[in-house]
């Protein structure tokens, strides 16, 4: 990612320009403002959960937590929140999950991924009762466009790539892009049509690990911070 004039770094992330951090900062701050004792959260991933952890952490709240991705979980342990693994041991209901999003269209889409997280993003975000979006407003668009992040399988990959191609337009794999769970990333270039139906199709195709679309049904809030403060809205509401 290129940096813009005027950009300033976020916590931890690449540089972004300075009313847009403002944006994440306050969407971010509002959703720690939602999390109550004693819940288990699921952590999302980015530049704007990066605001997330520090809000959280200074509530001192009796919280569980799980992590999306390594650095999350790295960053949350050394503020001194509860992590710990979402494997077989952990209950399988989360209370609150919050995230990021790359886009977020009118009806409540969202594409996901930029970070290469959004397969355990959407397995957090589908576990948990409510799950909660937070991002700046050049994140909302009128309709989700591409790029659109897919994690694939090395096995049968050339039929994979073609499938996906088929459905979501060239496929670019990240040089070196690689998940915690050994999947290969890689973005789509579009046009992605109806979300709906690509999301179908892509879910169709047996080497496809996950993708970055995420439907409204899946998404409780989107908490929308800029320079003016913060608002919500609800998909479908
Ligand atoms: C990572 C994600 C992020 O939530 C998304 O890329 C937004 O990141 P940021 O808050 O840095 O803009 O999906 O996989």
């Amino acid at each position: 990612m290129t940096a813009e004039p005027g950009a300033t770094p976020g916590p931890g992330g690449p540089a972004v320009p300075p009313g847009r951090e403002e944006g994440k900062r306050r969407a971010a701050e509002a959703a720690a403002l939602l999390v109550g004792d004693r819940m288990r959260v699921g952590l999302g991933t980015g530049s704007t959960v990066a605001y997330l952890l520090p809000a959280l952490a200074r509530r001192k709240l009796r919280i569980v937590c799980v992590a999306t991705s390594p650095r999350t979980g790295r960053a949350a342990v050394r503020l001194g929140l509860n992590v710990q693994p979402f494997d077989r041991s952990a209950p399988a209901r989360l209370d609150l999950a919050v995230d990021g999003a790359d886009q977020v269209d009118r009806a409540g889409w969202l594409v996901k991924g930029g970070g290469g997280a959004h397969t355990r993003e959407k397995i957090v975000a589908a576990a948990a009762d409510r799950f909660v979006v937070i991002v700046d407003g050049r994140k909302l668009v009128p309709a989700v466009r591409a790029p659109l992040p897919v994690e694939l399988l090395d096995f049968g990959l050339p039929a994979t790539l073609a499938a996906v191609q088929a459905a979501a337009g060239p496929v670019r794999l990240r040089p070196g892009g690689r998940t915690p769970d050994g999947g290969l990333l890689a973005d789509c270039g579009g046009p992605l049509g109806d979300p709906a139906t690509l999301a179908a199709a892509l879910d169709a195709v047996p080497g496809v690990v996950g993708h970055g679309l995420f439907p409204p049904s899946m998404v409780s809030e989107v908490l929308v911070g800029d320079d003016e403060g913060c608002r919500t809205l609800r998909p479908g509401g």
